[in-house]
């Protein structure tokens, strides 16, 4: 099994806030990121697809493809976006970076033939990221 990931990036805002909360229990959990009117991220998203090269291409699957793919599905969805009101697929969703990559892999797990969807890493800060493999 050969493992291969295309990274990308994107630049969006976002509010963490949860509505069924009080102002003051969202500031407790969220802090900062509570902001009412957002703050930005620069995030770099790492998809990873695993499978085996096969004789006749020596490719788990076009990188160009996958970049493609991520771009078309993803990226265009979401970069210079707020992530709490321009975003159809994050509706009544808390845009946590776990809860992003959860959506990532909903939408691409179908869009990814020939190698399987092994892992999205969503690099919020150089500092936190986050992986799913989709278990
Ligand atoms: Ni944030």
């Amino acid at each position: 099994m050969v493992y291969i990931t295309r990274k990308e990036h994107f630049s969006s805002s976002h509010r963490l806030y949860n509505p069924a909360w009080s102002d003051e229990r969202n500031w407790e959990t969220y802090g900062k990121c509570n902001n009412p009117n957002g703050h930005g991220h620069n995030y770099d998203i790492e998809v990873t697809v695993a499978g085996d090269p096969p004789a006749e291409t020596g490719m788990v699957m076009d990188l160009k493809k996958l970049s493609d793919l991520i771009n078309m599905h993803i990226i265009d969805r979401v970069d210079h976006k707020h992530l709490n009101l321009d975003v159809d697929f994050l509706r009544g969703v808390i845009p946590t970076a776990e809860n992003m990559a959860i959506a990532f892999w909903k939408i691409l797990e179908k869009e990814i033939h020939g190698g399987k969807l092994y892992s999205i890493k969503l690099n919020e800060s150089n500092n936190n990221f986050v992986e799913y493999r989709g278990e």
